[in-house]
């Protein structure tokens, strides 16, 4: 189904990451994308691929302990500064200047840490579905639990009282929430769902938590919003009408990065790139050519 890719092991502080590589032999310019969960793998993220049609070299990665990656013992790699560290490692093998970087979700968070963090090493932002307040994106997705049905919302709370998060009860339950704010679609495209089953346990259960909207793992309490300030690069946040990121977060994103612009998708949830796919690429494309037209000295 996906155009034809190269992809390789990069070597990183921890073990090595598989690397997935579409598009142009002489590119226009790179855009990286980095996945979320945090342990999901890459393979949500390949309708980004489509950009390669335009010219840009598309690099996937699976961070250290999901899909092809290295599981390294313990779990002490699995921080937000660890997986800094790693993107940055994936940045620098790319070679070839400043790149454009997308992420989505956890991802998402990664790549406006980063560019607040570095933007010299970039032309471009895009996080789609993105956060930097963990505490309030979990605020708003709670909200969202609470529209459910009460019938729903009883079995969500029985199982969770119980911390019974695996009982097929709770997860037909959970099941309901997901389809509508994490993908629209149904069935779900093959490789949303076979990043959600392969999701890293390990790394799912150690940064995140048991589920979506209870995130009770080590990024709980990261809030980088006073840093945001600090990305100088054309910058694009998306989110879902329906986003379990709602875009009540990618409002407060969008006030505190000067001259971002913020796209809600009418008909989307949290994966806007399947769930509004043309409609998607269209403006990600001719945000990039934009970006490519002012850039300045890189
Ligand atoms: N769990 C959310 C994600 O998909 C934040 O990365």
């Amino acid at each position: 189904m996906w155009p034809s890719s190269d992809s390789r092991f990069l070597k990183v502080d921890g073990g090595r990451v598989y690397v997935r590589t579409f598009g142009a032999r002489n590119p226009r310019g790179t855009l990286l994308c980095v996945h979320g969960g945090p342990g999901a793998t890459h393979d949500y993220l390949l309708p980004l691929s489509d950009l390669g049609r335009l010219g840009y070299r598309v690099v996937f990665y699976d961070a250290l302990g999901c899909g092809r990656s290295d599981l390294p013992a313990g779990t002490s790699l699995y921080t937000w500064e660890h997986d800094l560290l790693v993107l940055d490692q994936v940045r620098r093998s790319l070679g070839g200047g400043r790149i454009h970087l997308m992420g989505s979700s956890y991802g998402g968070m990664l790549v406006l840490a980063y560019a607040s963090r570095h933007p010299e090493h970039l032309r471009s932002l895009n996080a789609t579905g993105g956060l930097c307040d963990v505490a309030f994106a979990t605020r708003e997705m709670r909200r969202l639990v609470g529209e459910l049905p009460a019938r729903t919302r009883a079995v969500l709370r029985k199982y969770e009282r119980r911390k019974e998060y695996q009982h097929p009860e709770y997860e037909e339950a959970l099941l309901t929430f997901y389809r509508k704010h994490l993908c629209r679609l149904w069935p779900w495209p093959e490789d949303v769902q076979s990043s959600l089953v392969r999701i890293s346990k390990p790394v799912y259960f150690t940064m995140n938590g048991p589920n979506e909207y209870t995130i009770i793992g080590n990024i709980k309490d990261i809030d980088f919003s006073s840093d945001l300030g600090r990305i100088t690069v054309p910058t694009l946040l998306i989110h879902g009408r329906y986003d379990e990121v709602t875009p009540a977060v990618g409002d407060r994103i969008h006030r505190k990065i000067p001259g971002s612009r913020l796209h809600v998708f009418p008909r989307s949830s949290h994966t806007s790139f399947w769930e509004e796919r043309s409609d998607y690429m269209r403006l990600v494309g001719s945000f990039l050519r934009e970006a490519d037209r002012s850039r300045g000295s890189g």
